[in-house]
């Protein structure tokens, strides 16, 4: 099936006219319809975020909205108190009690779909509380997750958040030594894993990977709880187990019926923290606050993903990154709703399996990322056609900026024209969504994230600081606090400042007016205040969605013996947006060879996962550098897109560009 002229008529309209206004049928029931919104936030901001935590029942009232009278470091809703986990379970009990919190479909190979009321997880959770806090853990103690796409995972979030223990959830697929760097960097001395799960039918043994990553923890840990996911399937896997490695369903069982009462939490305590990446090798320890993260993750939810209690609510996201945090778990379940959980691929057993998903469970919203689309798209029309889709209200994508030709597809075969698409553009650190349209009033134009949100100042400037208009590419910079934005990086107060603030602060200001937090992306702005987010202006690349740093692959390369210098770029890929392009110079007794290649990708495997796997190791003989010696890494990035490369005359080696590209083009 070609795709090219699968939308001609819609390709066509969208030239001449590229912009949709949302369906009538959509605007008369949404959650926020009225455009004056935006002003009225301005007008009373930062009085209008009690909006947000009017979504949340607190315990104790907070005395003040925002407290930024030390910036960067903003408290808001300080002086109240609330725990996350009765948020998301114990106030829904009365009305929702019976209704569905989590539709859990499981992979494929052992058709183990569950379903979990809110009766039923407010249970389980308050069982794997009670068994975690005999386990010692309590308050502000740090529990690692690391669990592919089931019910238990959610469940060990919200048994942390219920005794105040901030969870670190570390993606399944990420390697062993991913695993160890971040619970020695957490300090984290307890951890929730499973035996093994499945993908594409077959059993994958994570047992294993998680007793290599304990052995590179290097302090104590003290209780390890392993989920049993694959029952007799697993039998193959034979590990010894330490008595301190306890089986997940016997401490449920040992606690039948307990209930725990959850912590109350200050606004400002942490919730949870999260590893991402950045410039430098060493992840970043994203931490988030119970109150400002909560009550973003819900506003969000409600404002942009139209979630009602009454919804079946699909995001296909990973809750080991960002996206399944806030928008499979946190703001879907503090509103009362049913969110789905998949743990499969989403071709297996078919390409047509998520569209399945949808017409089976009557999915609501779907939230997805734009490599998807853009695989559904290579496909073809004749997987979702084959399905009834009509129950799908709202369409949503994140994670990268999606090329109008995948929008058109995805609001065409996907929504039938009849919903909006929220093109939402955060991060790690936001918490949730900044710059995305309100599906209930915003006008949509393909390929734009669209206006910030209401309340949120966003704004594209040059390296002056003064705004940039009229489609010019600068900086996309956020010039308010807003309440889900990160507390810190965890115990490194100093390096979040570096990271976040210095460049566009004055950082000796103690006037909140005089910070700016900068995410490091590139963005442009129209005339109507759409902004057009360009990708990362860091060493980061985006593959499939996925936050990569080049420092963390490029020393992953290095340690491999015959590898004397690295660099990593990312490159355009038609499917994932961005690639993992690695050049290499080997050391002088070491020769260019398969088996060398072959080292390199095994190594980046084992230091991050597959995800980073590279999509080329080109051997260089020597890497294009300035007359200073730096590393050109734009010309890299140009080489693996086959661009113009401009003037090179300002190398100190420019011969070594078209040797360069000879070992690509033979690649
Ligand atoms: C990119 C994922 C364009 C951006 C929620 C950002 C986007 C990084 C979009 C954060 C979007 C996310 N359009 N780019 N709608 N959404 N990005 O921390 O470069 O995994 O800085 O959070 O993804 O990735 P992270």
């Amino acid at each position: 099936m070609s795709n090219d002229t699968d939308t001609p008529e819609l390709e066509a309209r969208l030239t001449d006219q590229d912009e949709f206004t949302p369906p009538e049928s959509f605007v008369e029931q949404a959650n926020v319809s009225d455009p004056g919104i935006y002003d009225e936030f301005d007008a009373t901001w930062p009085e209008c975020w009690t909006d947000a935590a009017d979504l949340l029942d607190w315990e104790t009232p907070y005395d003040q909205v925002l407290d930024d009278s030390n910036p960067p470091f903003y408290e808001w809703f300080p002086g109240g108190g609330l725990n996350a986990s009765a948020n998301c379970l114990d106030r829904h009990l009365d009305e929702r009690g019976d209704e569905a919190a989590i539709e859990w479909v499981g992979e494929p190979a052992d058709e183990a779909n569950r379903t979990y009321t809110y009766a039923q997880l407010h249970r389980e959770v308050n069982e794997f509380a009670a068994g975690l806090r005999e386990m010692g853990v309590g308050e502000d103690d740090i529990v690692t997750l690391y669990m592919p796409m089931v019910p238990e995972l959610p469940i060990a979030m919200l048994a942390c958040a219920r005794l105040g223990a901030p969870h670190s959830v570390v993606f399944a697929g990420f390697s062993a030594d991913a695993l160890s760097t971040r619970m020695n960097a957490a300090d984290s001395e307890y951890l929730v894993t499973c035996d093994g799960y499945y993908r594409r039918g077959d059993p994958l043994d994570h047992y294993a990977k998680t007793l290599d990553g304990l052995d590179g923890v290097s302090h104590a840990v003290s209780d390890v709880v392993v989920v049993d996911r694959l029952g007799a399937n697993g039998d193959g896997f034979d590990h010894d187990r330490p008595a301190a490695h306890h089986d997940y369903d016997a401490v449920v069982a040992a606690h039948d019926g307990a209930s725990v009462s959850p912590v109350e939490r200050d606004a400002t305590d942490m919730l949870f923290l999260m590893y991402t990446s950045g410039t430098t090798g060493q992840p970043k320890g994203v931490t988030h606050s119970t109150g400002g993260y909560l009550s973003w993750a819900a506003w969000t939810s409600q404002a942009v993903l139209d979630i009602k209690p009454s919804d079946t609510y699909f995001c296909s996201a990973d809750i080991g990154w960002i996206t399944g945090h806030s928008y499979i778990v946190y703001g879907p379940l503090a509103l009362g709703t049913t969110t789905m959980l998949y743990e499969g691929a989403p071709d297996h057993p078919d390409k047509d399996r998520l569209w399945e998903l949808v017409e089976s469970y009557e999915a609501t919203q779907l939230y997805t990322a734009p490599t998807a689309i853009r695989s559904f798209m290579k496909w073809g029309v004749e997987y979702p056609d084959a399905h009834d889709l009509s129950s799908l209200r709202l369409l949503g994508t994140v994670g990268e900026p999606i090329n109008p030709r995948a929008w058109t597809w995805y609001y065409t075969h996907i929504g039938d024209e009849s919903c909006p698409i929220v093109d939402t553009w955060w991060q790690t650190e936001t918490g949730g969504m900044m710059v995305t349209g309100l599906p209930g009033v915003s006008t949509m134009k393909p390929g734009s994230a669209g206006r910030p949100l209401p309340g949120v100042d966003a704004r594209v400037i040059d390296t002056d600081g003064d705004d940039v208009a009229g489609g010019r590419a600068g900086h996309l910079t956020i010039q308010k606090p807003w309440p889900g934005m990160l507390q810190t990086l965890y115990e490194n107060d100093e390096r979040f400042i570096d990271e976040y603030w210095r460049v566009y602060s004055d950082t000796d200001s103690g006037d909140s007016a005089d910070w700016v937090y900068f995410p490091e992306d590139g963005a442009k702005v129209d005339d109507d205040g759409y902004i057009t987010v360009l990708g990362r202006v860091d060493d980061v690349v985006n593959v499939s969605g996925h936050r990569l740093g080049t420092m963390e692959i490029e020393s992953a390369i290095v340690d491999v013996p015959g590898v004397a210098e690295a660099a990593v770029v990312g490159g355009d890929h038609d499917l994932k947006g961005e690639a993992v392009y690695a050049y290499v110079l080997t050391t002088d007794d070491h020769d260019a060879s398969d088996a060398l290649r072959e080292r390199i990708v095994a190594s980046v495997e084992d230091a991050i996962g597959p995800i980073a796997r590279p999509e080329a190791v080109v051997f260089a003989p020597e890497l294009p550098k300035t007359r200073s010696g730096k590393i050109m890494r734009r010309l890299l990035e140009d080489i693996a897109n086959d661009a113009d490369l401009g003037d090179t005359s300002t190398l100190r080696n420019p011969d070594v560009v078209e040797t360069i590209q000879d070992q690509l083009a033979g690649d």
